[in-house]
């Protein structure tokens, strides 16, 4: 079938190319996008399960693109509820010989039949256990267990995927009372929420996006603003900014100014497209390297430092994280975060304050960097920490700290 050679297809790309999952699928064509969207996805998200399954049944490990129509194959057998998992295996061979690979085909047919006669014996060690079960990092794990404890990493790596998003006013123009009286009027399911609702986006909810009524951001995202406490007259510096998701909420919050800061021009360009749709105003975009000190740029009353880091508390969403991102980035990604934040610690005015957030669930990446840091700088206090799991009801894996500097 066809859609299956635009699986295979977009699979080499993520795995053989290195692309992310988003770029290689934006060249599928729109009539079978929604099918090779879920199974894509589907097998990133399965990758650890997949692999472990084909070492566990393969001789040998075999060569990226054969372990990418095997994966496709164990893929169909466990998830394609409509397809008999014969009929999933035929596929597979079919799809094989169309793109070359027909001397395998023998090959294939028996690893998938095999699965589908013995099944998997998950492995007895506890951490090997979850990272299978879970399709996580063994690596990952293993930190997770060490911060967490067992109880607590199985649980929210085995959390479901959550598939609504969320949405919110633009409190621009109207309020989330507004919000939902519309959506009633438009026959639009949803869950309300503190600040917006959950939904499943559709077709119909454009126009309300490209009047700018409505954007995307998580809660937590959301939160991470809300706990700047921004008033009327601040001002504000976003030293990582783009997309701009965080400063374009700020400016909704209160009547500020934001100097929106980020080390890439598209980036930055991003920004200033994203405060157009939401008629924002105030906000200023630079191209900007956050680890650079710029006298110029003066003091502010709050500075947003949303720094690069891991993603892992957003992986269920975007699980190619776990195929780019090796335990050696860890450190590498710490040292850029905390030369980030002691350069933020000298744009703060006397009683202001740094919101220092990842969408990481890792301490290196969190506690470890905001208390180095205050421990370097008595002239600092913690005011608040918050350490966000992935729940599988909406809430992704986040931190937050807020940090004042002493009046
Ligand atoms: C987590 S994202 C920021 C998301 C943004 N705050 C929002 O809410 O939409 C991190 C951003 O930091 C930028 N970045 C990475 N290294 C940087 C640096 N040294 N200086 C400035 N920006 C950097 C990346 O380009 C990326 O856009």
């Amino acid at each position: 079938m066809k859609e299956d050679l635009y699986v295979y297809d977009t699979l080499c790309m993520i795995f053989r190319d290195g692309r992310w999952g988003d770029r290689a699928l934006a060249s599928v064509r729109e009539d079978s996008r929604a099918f090779v969207t879920n199974a894509v996805y589907g097998i990133l998200s399965k990758n650890v399960t997949l692999e472990y399954i084909i070492s566990s049944i393969a001789q040998k490990r075999p060569k990226n693109q054969i372990s990418i129509l095997l994966k496709m194959g164990l893929y169909y057998i466990d998830y394609m509820d409509s397809l008999p998992n014969y009929a999933a295996v035929d596929r597979i061979v079919e799809c094989a010989s169309r793109v070359g690979k027909g001397d395998v085909k023998g090959f294939i047919n028996a690893v998938l039949r095999k699965y589908i006669d013995k099944g998997i014996t998950y492995p007895k060690d506890k951490a090997e256990n979850i990272s299978v079960r879970t399709s996580t990092p063994l690596w990952l794990v293993k930190k997770y267990i060490e911060q967490y404890g067992i109880e607590q990493c199985e649980r929210f790596l085995g959390v479901p995927k959550f598939t609504k998003q969320h949405i919110r006013p633009n409190l621009r123009l109207w309020n989330k009372d507004d919000l939902y009286s519309r959506l009633d009027s438009m026959n639009v399911d949803y869950v309300k929420s503190n600040n917006g609702c959950f939904i499943s986006w559709s077709k119909q909810l454009y126009g309300l996006f490209d009047q700018g009524l409505i954007t995307i951001q998580s809660p937590t995202s959301m939160m991470c603003c809300e706990s700047s406490d921004v008033k009327d007259g601040m001002r504000v510096l976003d030293m990582c900014s783009a997309p701009g998701g965080k400063a374009v909420y700020l400016s909704e919050l209160a009547d500020i100014t934001v100097k929106c800061c980020d080390n890439r021009q598209h980036r930055v360009d991003l920004i200033a497209s994203y405060a157009e749709r939401m008629k924002s105003s105030g906000i200023e975009c630079v191209l900007s390297d956050a680890t650079v000190f710029h006298v110029e740029y003066g003091a502010f009353d709050r500075v947003m430092c949303d720094v690069p880091c891991s993603g892992f508390g957003v992986a269920m969403s975007k699980p190619d994280i776990y195929l780019r991102r090796q335990e050696s980035d860890i450190s590498s990604l710490a040292a850029v975060q905390s030369r980030i934040l002691r350069n933020a610690a000298k744009y703060v005015n006397c009683g202001g304050r740094i919101i220092y957030s990842t969408c990481t669930t890792l301490r290196e990446e969190n506690e470890d960097i905001v208390d180095g840091f205050i421990k370097d700088n008595n002239h600092f206090n913690l005011v608040s920490q918050r350490n966000f799991l992935p729940d599988g009801k909406g809430v992704d894996g986040f931190y937050i700290a807020v940090i004042e500097r002493k009046a």
